[in-house]
């Protein structure tokens, strides 16, 4: 199982995975995409303030059919930080094309290229890929997170997950580089405070490497249980959204499971769990 960050690293790419002729690394897949699909991801970014202490480069890997994605994060992002540069890679050529009218020289660009983009387009404080690995084998997983991490800035981070289509629920892996290496962080899940949700929901959105591990009786199974049974009870004590994060990491922490307790991002329901299996991850070989 290649989960968290124990990731072994391999140069011997599938043959579907790796596009020998062009050298990019992946294939286009479906490109649905849709406005404010991503917004979470941009909240967590803003909140954790990796784009003032790394680089204020982003990099949105398959942006999808349009350019929406890359522009919204550069409107929500861009007023608080005066030198970011969105750049939306992709590895469908059409898309690409779609999306160049919309370039800004220097705040927002378009390039076409698979996961080793991520290098020659860095070094970066953030690479986003959303809902990209989603459509791949999970043996693949590994060695596109890897690629693309190599394009990480000191400080940098990467998140690789996925979401549901509105954007409603929302998990991903986060990656951070400390000096020479990366390393797993948490997982990331971030639903939308504002509409219901609940922790077996989420499930439906883990990314590529933790989804199929879900079974009945599994080590994630029992995460999700103890998730769902820290948010019914806060629930019944009519507590409001804050105030249920608030309790939920508490529980969490109580029942073994590491978590960011950074108020900025309890507060707006962002989970972030270092040790959904209960073992300490190792760090992604770049
Ligand atoms: C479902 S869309 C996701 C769009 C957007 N990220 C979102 O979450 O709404 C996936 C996109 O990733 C692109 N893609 C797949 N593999 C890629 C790769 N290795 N490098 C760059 N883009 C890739 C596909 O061509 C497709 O347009």
């Amino acid at each position: 199982m290649a989960t968290n960050g124990s990731i072994s690293w391999s140069t011997n790419c599938c043959s579907a995975f790796a596009d020998a002729l062009s050298r990019r690394l992946g294939q286009p897949t479906r490109g649905k995409t849709a406005p404010q699909r991503l917004r979470r991801t941009d909240t967590f970014i803003a909140l954790d303030g990796v784009l003032r202490r790394s680089h204020p480069r982003y990099l949105d890997v398959g942006f999808g059919e349009d350019a929406t994605t890359v522009i919204e994060t550069f409107e929500r992002l861009g007023p608080t930080h005066p030198r970011l540069c969105v750049v939306g890679i992709e590895i469908d050529r059409a898309r690409v094309a779609v999306a160049l009218p919309l370039a800004v020289a220097g705040s927002i660009e378009f390039v076409r290229g698979g996961f080793e983009a991520a290098e020659r387009h860095g070094p970066a404080g953030v690479i986003r890929a959303m809902n990209v690995l989603r459509q791949y084998d999970e043996r693949d997983h590994t060695e596109a997170v890897a690629t693309m991490a190599r394009g990480l800035a000191p400080d940098g981070v990467l998140l690789e997950g996925t979401s549901s289509p509105s954007g409603r629920l929302l998990c991903a892996n986060v990656y951070r580089r400390r000096g020479d290496a990366v390393s797993f962080d948490g997982l990331l899940f971030a639903p939308n405070p504002r509409r219901t949700w609940n922790p077996r929901e989420l499930q439906t959105v883990l990314p590529k490497n933790w989804i199929h591990h879900c079974e009945p009786g599994s080590a994630l199974d029992a995460f999700f249980g103890a998730f769902e049974k820290s948010v019914g009870a806060a629930r019944r004590a009519e507590l409001e959204s804050a105030a249920v994060a608030k309790r939920v990491v508490g529980d969490l922490e109580d029942a073994g499971y590491r978590c960011d307790r950074r108020p900025a991002l309890v507060r707006r329901s962002l989970f972030i769990v270092r040790d959904p299996l209960g073992v300490e991850p190792s760090l992604v070989r770049t």
